[in-house]
This record gives C-alpha cells, structure tokens and sequence, in this order.
C-alpha cells in the first residue's frame, strides 16, 4: 500500500517525490537540460537551482523548437475554490519567469466549473467571487500584458465549446475512471471537466509548455494520449514539489484548514503569530538540548520555505542549514528569519495588487493576447 496520495483534488502523505516520477513515468530534470535551459536564460530560477521544479515532460523537445525557431507557449491555471495561499503562487511566480526569459505567449486557465463541480455545498455565486479576487491574485504576479491571456471557463466557453466536444468524444469513462478515480458516484460534469482542462493546450499549433505542481499530471496524461489524433503537439510539462503545510512535510496546505498555510492577503502581524504557532521545527525541546545536538533543517518547515523560495542566496541558506545543525540558530531565530522574507514578499506582493486593479482587464479582455483570442473560434 502506497502511504501518499497525489491526485488533482486529493494530496496526503509525505510523499516520496522520485517513486512519483517512476508511478507517473515522467523524467526528472537533469543537469544537462539545466545546463540547456540556461544558456538561454543565463541564470537559473532558485526553484530550478533548489530541484523545486524537478520533473518534467519533453522539456527537452521544447527548447528544440525553441532553438529551431518555431517556439512554443506557456499554460497553467487556477481553481477558485477560496482565498489562494503562497503553494498557489508560486507556479504563477515561475510562469512568468519563464515569460520573461523565452518571451513567449501565456494562457491562465480559471476553472470556475471545475471547483463549482467538485466542492460540496458550494454556491455559484461563492465560486464567481473567488474568481475575480484570485485573478486579481495572479494579475499581480506582473505578466507581459501583450501576452498573457487569463480567461474563466464559464466565460470563454462559448470560443472553444466546439473543440471541447471533439476532445471529449475522443475520451472515454474507463479512461478517466483510471486515471482520477472517478467512481460511479462522481457528478457527471467532473467527468466531462478534463476535456476543459485539456482545450488549452491546443491554443496554438505550437508545443504547450505547463508548469504546475506533480498534482495536475494526470490531465498531461490524457492530453498526450489524444493530441496528435487532433494534429496537435503532445503538451510537455515541468513539475514542481508541493510546498509543505505549516504543520509538517507529511501534511497538505489547505484553504480549508487555514493554520496550515499563509494566504496571499495576510499581514506581518497575523504571517508571525501562524510561524511561531503552527510552524512545524526540527528543533530539540529546550535552548540547552538544541545547543548541544542541534536542529534537523530537513524535517523544519520554516527551513524547508526557505530553501524551496523565500531564501535565493545559495551561501545564506548554506549557512543558515549549517548554524542551525550545530545548534547555533536557534527554532526561534530561524523563524524570525522566515517571518521577515514571507512579510517582506507578501507586502510587495499586496502593493502590486492594487495597482494591478488597474490592469486586469488587459489580461481578461483588452491586452493584445487577449482581443486575439476573444476573436478566435477554436473548432
Ligand atoms: P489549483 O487551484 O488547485 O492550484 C493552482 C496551482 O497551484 C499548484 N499548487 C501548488 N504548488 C506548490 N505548492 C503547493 N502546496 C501547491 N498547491 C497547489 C497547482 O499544481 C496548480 O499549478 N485544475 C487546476 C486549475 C488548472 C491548471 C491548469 C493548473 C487549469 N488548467 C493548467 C495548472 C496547469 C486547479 O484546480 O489548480
């Protein structure tokens, strides 16, 4: 019996990242396709550096195309079932890395449905909230306004319900029944959903590139099986780990338990009082215990943020690792330093928000990206 879970609405566990490489049959990201990604974008993102991002799908096919000049673009997506926490950001922190660098059109899924479909007791009008405040969420990230389009499902469907279809008709229910664990219970929308999940890899005759975190494989999968009956590029991905909860690398950031993780609207006040409660230490019980034995970083989940994001510089997180093993840093101390990086980045971050009040609209509707797609039919 596996004792960890990942599917796109279940992760538990502590999971072992290499076994899910081996389960789901992708390749982890090796040195040599750093190397290759780099001399294109001359640094490397800390996620790509740290093994965050550490999987992936025919990566190396896209920076063929790239390199051959026939490029490709970016895709990834969001389910607004509630506020999102810091684990949602960051793949939308990533994306717009990888924007910058490749200069490359990027396309934001917002699947109102799907979450509509899979959350019990929900109201429509609840989901439709969600929606505009985590849009308002990634808008802040700072896309290239000219090439990113951000589109609800419930809005855009009338531009792609015909290429929908045609994905559905090709996916059968013993398909989807082994891949998510649908079961005869499961809501008939959710069966039909991946197709949605699926439309935007097909937005342009050009390789998708999708980055998201190991969870939303499974949608990949079943791309990859289908695309080319369609003429289309079997999409490639690049997946990132989960960042743990608060509470423990074997437990799961959830909007519905909000001790387990940090939203993207919180305050230094409110972001110090959840790190000194909730933050799961590797540390020994007392000062004099940790003094002589020292902390364990691999199990501190305020280590583990900041190795996975919060701390860039390669010396300082040696440092920090090292003092802290020793029994030099103390739990305390450790946190503070969390405290100031996750303060420091949410307050920047809630800044850009209301300015990009401003803007959103480029994305949804007016950028160039956008006017583009709102004049395109896909049949
Ligand atoms: P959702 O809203 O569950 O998650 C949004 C994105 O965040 C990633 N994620 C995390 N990344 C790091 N650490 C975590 N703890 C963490 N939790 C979630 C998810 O992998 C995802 O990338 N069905 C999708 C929406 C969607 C989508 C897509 C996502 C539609 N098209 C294409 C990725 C790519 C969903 O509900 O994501």
């Amino acid at each position: 019996m596996e004792k960890f879970v990942v599917t796109p609405w279940e992760v538990k566990g502590k999971i072992d990242y290499d076994k899910l490489i081996k389960k789901f049959g992708t390749q982890k990201i090796d040195k040599k396709l750093k190397n290759r990604i780099q001399k294109h974008t001359k640094e490397l993102h800390v996620m790509l550096r740290r093994d965050v991002y550490y999987s992936h799908r025919d990566l190396d096919k896209v920076l063929d195309d790239y390199e051959k000049g026939k490029g490709f673009f970016l895709y990834t997506g969001r389910g607004p079932s509630g506020k999102m926490h810091i684990g949602h950001l960051l793949p939308f922190v990533f994306t717009k890395w990888l924007q910058q660098k490749f200069k490359v059109n990027v396309y934001i899924e917002i699947t109102d449905d799907e979450k509509f479909l899979v959350k019990e007791n929900v109201k429509w009008e609840e989901i439709k909230k969600f929606a505009e405040e985590n849009i308002l969420d990634i808008a802040a990230v700072g896309f290239d306004r000219k090439r990113t389009f951000i589109f609800k499902d419930s809005e855009y469907i009338k531009n792609i319900y015909p290429l929908v279809v045609k994905i559905a008709k090709k996916i059968n229910f013993s398909t989807v029944k082994a891949v998510f664990g649908f079961k005869n219970q499961t809501n008939i929308g959710m069966i039909f959903f991946p197709a949605l999940q699926i439309v935007p890899t097909m937005f342009e005759k050009k390789r998708a590139l999708i980055p998201a975190a190991i969870d939303q494989d499974p949608y990949w999968r079943v791309q990859r099986d289908i695309a080319e009956k369609f003429s289309y590029e079997k999409a490639a991905c690049i997946h990132s780990k989960m960042l743990p909860a608060l509470t423990g690398l074997d437990e799961k950031m959830s909007s519905s338990k909000p001790h387990t993780a940090i939203f993207l609207d919180e305050d230094e006040k409110s972001i110090r009082k959840k790190i000194y409660k909730y933050a799961f230490s590797g540390g020994q019980a007392t000062v004099e215990l940790h003094r002589k034995l020292g902390g364990n970083p691999e199990i501190d989940v305020s280590f583990q943020w900041l190795k996975f994001f919060f701390e860039p510089d390669d010396k300082k997180l040696k440092k920090i690792e090292e003092d802290y093993k020793t029994g030099k840093l103390l739990t305390g101390e450790l946190k503070e330093i969390l405290i100031e990086k996750v303060s420091k980045f949410l307050q920047k971050f809630q800044e850009n928000r209301e300015k990009a009040k401003n803007y959103v609209d480029d994305y949804l509707y007016h950028g160039k990206l956008a006017r583009k797609m709102w004049n395109t039919v896909y049949e």
